[in-house]
């Protein structure tokens, strides 16, 4: 028994709880993510899974993607990445949803798989569904050789090591770095942006780890204001474009930990329902980085302080406009709007797993939830 909690505090290296130290890990894994594959100086991304498949990738209708829980939050940034640079038409759908509505899938449709485990057994369902109709199934999965990883035509690894704590943290912002580097690739295999603007997100997307490692110093600031929210009942997280799969990942991980209802909304949505629920006990989360459509989502921070909501606001460093509206704010560096999810969510782990360890919930095994759902 003794030995067993040697062994475990061993494994966690100094930290609390796994959930903490994989927070910590993730400009690591972030980096082992691209590491071999960005290639800043030749302007060259290799991965030789999309390499050898080149064509079914520029030639297809449409990529689907496919995936349950955090994987299928990565999924919905990918969606946003792929549109936007590679100007492929995506669908994300919960593979749950995928496998049982007779979707109409083709030859010449791509479908993206994203499971952490690779043993998602809903995920694996809709694979196989995707192959028996014929189209060309690609993997992303972190843990090597999985039922998924081996399911699929090809694939590529995000290598974010092992992930033991329930509550999915790096390997969510490995598999949106390792989607990233897919779309910014079949962008440039297609044409589709130009060659400085390439050379912009490559450059850019190398320097993510150290921007990773800025937003955790933020970690004092957040235990602070997990302190002073810790009891509200219910927490509205908000964000738009590519930040707003990130709203929905935040809340997801406040809920798993810490068992407070949370919800993710599009901030523009709001008025069509949550903003019904906001009064002085609502604490709302808003992604309001400088890029993407700050001045909308500064007006919705306005129209909830105008309710006596509590705002909480993830902004770009140095943002004096949102701090002078905002209860707290959490300060992440600057970068390119496509890329501003892998820094935002950062705050919101930090966030979620400081009230949860306020509440002295089990942050690495929350109560009825499982690693990885091998069943329906
Ligand atoms: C479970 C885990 C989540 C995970 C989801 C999908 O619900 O608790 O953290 O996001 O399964 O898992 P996968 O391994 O397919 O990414």
């Amino acid at each position: 028994q003794e030995l067993q909690m040697n062994l475990e505090q061993i494994e966690k290296g100094g930290y609390d709880h796994f959930m903490l130290k994989e927070i910590y890990e993730q400009p690591d894994a972030i980096r082992d993510t691209y590491r071999g594959r960005l290639l800043v100086k030749e302007g060259i991304i290799r991965m030789a899974g999309i390499d050898d498949n080149i064509e079914k990738f520029i030639n297809a209708d449409r990529i689907i993607i496919v995936a349950c829980g955090t994987s299928w939050h990565a999924g919905l940034v990918a969606e946003y990445i792929f549109e936007d640079i590679a100007r492929i038409p995506v669908e994300v759908e919960y593979a749950s949803e995928f496998r049982y509505r007779n979707p109409v899938i083709t030859k010449k449709d791509v479908v993206i798989a994203i499971s952490q485990s690779g043993e998602t057994a809903d995920t694996l369902a809709a694979i196989k569904l995707a192959k028996a109709n014929g189209a060309f199934v690609f993997g992303v999965c972190n843990v090597v050789g999985s039922t998924i990883a081996r399911e699929t035509h090809a694939g590529a690894y995000t290598h974010a090591g092992p992930e033991i704590g329930v509550a999915s943290t790096k390997a969510f912002t490995t598999q949106i770095t390792l989607l990233t580097l897919i779309a910014l690739k079949l962008a440039k295999v297609k044409g589709e942006i130009s060659n400085s603007d390439y050379r912009y997100h490559l450059q850019e997307l190398e320097l993510i780890p150290e921007k990773v490692a800025k937003a955790l110093k933020s970690e004092d600031h957040i235990k602070m204001i997990a302190e002073k929210y810790k009891n509200a009942k219910n927490f509205l997280y908000l964000g738009r474009g590519y930040n707003f799969p990130v709203a929905l990942e935040g809340a997801l991980k406040l809920k798993e930990i810490s068992y407070i209802h949370a919800e993710g909304y599009p901030a523009a949505e709001m008025k069509h329902g949550p903003i019904a629920l906001i009064d002085e006990n609502m604490p709302v989360v808003v992604i309001a980085t400088k890029k993407g459509h700050y001045e909308k989502v500064v007006s919705n921070i306005e129209e909830i302080k105008a309710r006596q909501g509590k705002i909480i606001g993830i902004v770009t460093e140095g943002d004096e406009n949102v701090k002078s509206l905002a209860d707290y704010v959490i300060e992440v560096p600057e970068s390119l709007e496509s890329l501003s999810p892998l820094l935002t969510t950062i705050p919101l782990q930090l966030l979620s797993y400081h009230i949860a360890v306020m509440l002295n919930r089990n942050v690495d095994q929350p109560r009825n939830l499982a690693k990885s759902v091998t069943v329906e």
